[in-house]
């Protein structure tokens, strides 16, 4: 499809055949494993076997590699997406630098899984220092980063890397295509959770893989056929419907997300705010500069948990619930994950609410916070 197209039109039509009379503009789900082979037939010229063969998937990967400018192939979820580049390019004796800020079950499983296999697994914070990238297999970076949104140039990253011979996968979760493209700015691979922002309605899981690299669609495509990574075909039909609005939701999000950060910036009770769209934020002029939207989700600190229980329950609006990029505004104390943040770290996912409606709640709820210490 044109370049030229705005950003709903390209959403609109990604991915769909040709309208045709008395055809849905989507087609169905097709629920099949196993399909009728024509006996004197070549096997390989028609869909066969479910893990191998779906039209439901072809649909939603053609999709997705528009918005990504690459070759897509869709997974079960993030983590299998991310999983299977990992496992696909870094082999035994390789080395992989992981984001050391980024989501922290990334670094956790590559430590677990990669290490025991003879892969050298180090971490580099997303903002720098990077370390020296000679003999580096595989640099993966995420910008912005889950959840302490800091942003990397990723442009820059890319060549030092390429120059060094590693390959740069980048995590595009955060973002979404529609905020950023990775392989524009000399990305090799993007991977992503599609379980957020991209589907948005927190009703699905399905993770994806995006490159321009022929061998490297060849060779994640062979893992995924083996190991059976895929999503089931509902799942990607919901996946696809979903997509057509990803415009407006974004839209909606960041406007959201824009709102309340300066209502975060205002209140005393709230300690380093972080959102890139900030003109105050650290990562705002590399994001600016590499990225077309800014994203729904906020960060920011208050004193304690118990501060962001106190909160949580004050608020009418926010619910307290994990992952981000869905239709309603959410909030996650991510320490109670285990992940490596301060214990009243907030990473807050804006929703596609009324942005007054959002600022009066959390304004309310943060101001009841500073009334109970007030009492203590
Ligand atoms: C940045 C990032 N990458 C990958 C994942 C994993 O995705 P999934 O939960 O769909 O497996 C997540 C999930 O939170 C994420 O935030």
């Amino acid at each position: 499809m044109s370049h030229e197209y705005g950003d709903s039109t390209r959403c609109v039509k990604a991915g769909l055949p040709p309208a045709t009379p008395g055809q849905p503009f989507l087609p169905g789900p097709v629920f099949a494993s196993t399909y009728p082979l024509d006996p004197s037939g070549d096997v390989n010229a028609i869909d066969s076997y479910g893990r191998t063969h779906s039209a439901t998937r072809r649909h939603l990967e053609a999709a997705i590699g528009e918005l990504e400018g690459g070759s897509c192939l869709v997974f079960a979820t993030g983590m299998a997406a991310v999983s299977a580049v990992l496992l696909t390019v870094v082999k035994p004796g390789g080395r992989v630098v992981l984001p050391e800020d980024g989501y922290y079950k990334t670094r956790s499983w590559a430590r677990t899984a990669l290490a025991p296999l003879g892969v050298t697994v180090s971490a580099a914070p997303t903002a720098g220092p990077y370390p020296d990238l000679t003999g580096v297999t595989l640099l993966v970076l995420e910008s912005p980063s889950n959840p302490g949104l800091e942003v990397c140039d990723l442009a820059a990253l890319a060549e030092s890397a390429h120059e060094a011979g590693a390959l740069v996968a980048v995590d595009n979760t955060t973002a979404t295509p529609l905020g950023q493209r990775p392989l524009d700015l000399g990305a090799d691979i993007v991977m992503a959770s599609a379980t957020k922002a991209l589907t948005g309605h927190s009703d699905l899981m399905l993770g994806y893989v995006a490159t321009r690299s022929p061998d490297l669609v060849g060779a994640i495509g062979s893992w995924r056929d083996s190991t059976g990574g895929i999503p089931g075909n509902f799942e990607a039909w919901l996946a696809h419907r979903s997509l057509a609005t990803l415009d407006l939701r974004l839209a909606r999000q960041s406007e959201n997300a824009a709102a309340l950060a300066a209502a975060l910036a205002a209140h005393p009770a709230v300690r380093n705010l972080r959102w890139p769209g900030r003109p105050e934020d650290p990562s705002h002029v590399v994001a600016a500069r590499q990225m077309q939207r800014m994203p729904g989700v906020v960060t920011f600190e208050l004193d304690s948990a118990d501060a962001v229980a106190r909160f949580l329950n004050a608020s009418r609006l926010v619910v307290a619930a994990t992952s981000f990029g869905g239709l309603h505004t959410t909030a996650d104390r991510r320490a109670q994950w285990g992940d490596d943040a301060p214990p009243g770290l907030v990473r807050l996912s804006c929703g596609i609410e009324d942005p007054a409606d959002l600022v009066a709640d959390l304004t309310v709820a943060l101001d009841h916070l500073g009334a109970l210490d007030t009492l203590r």
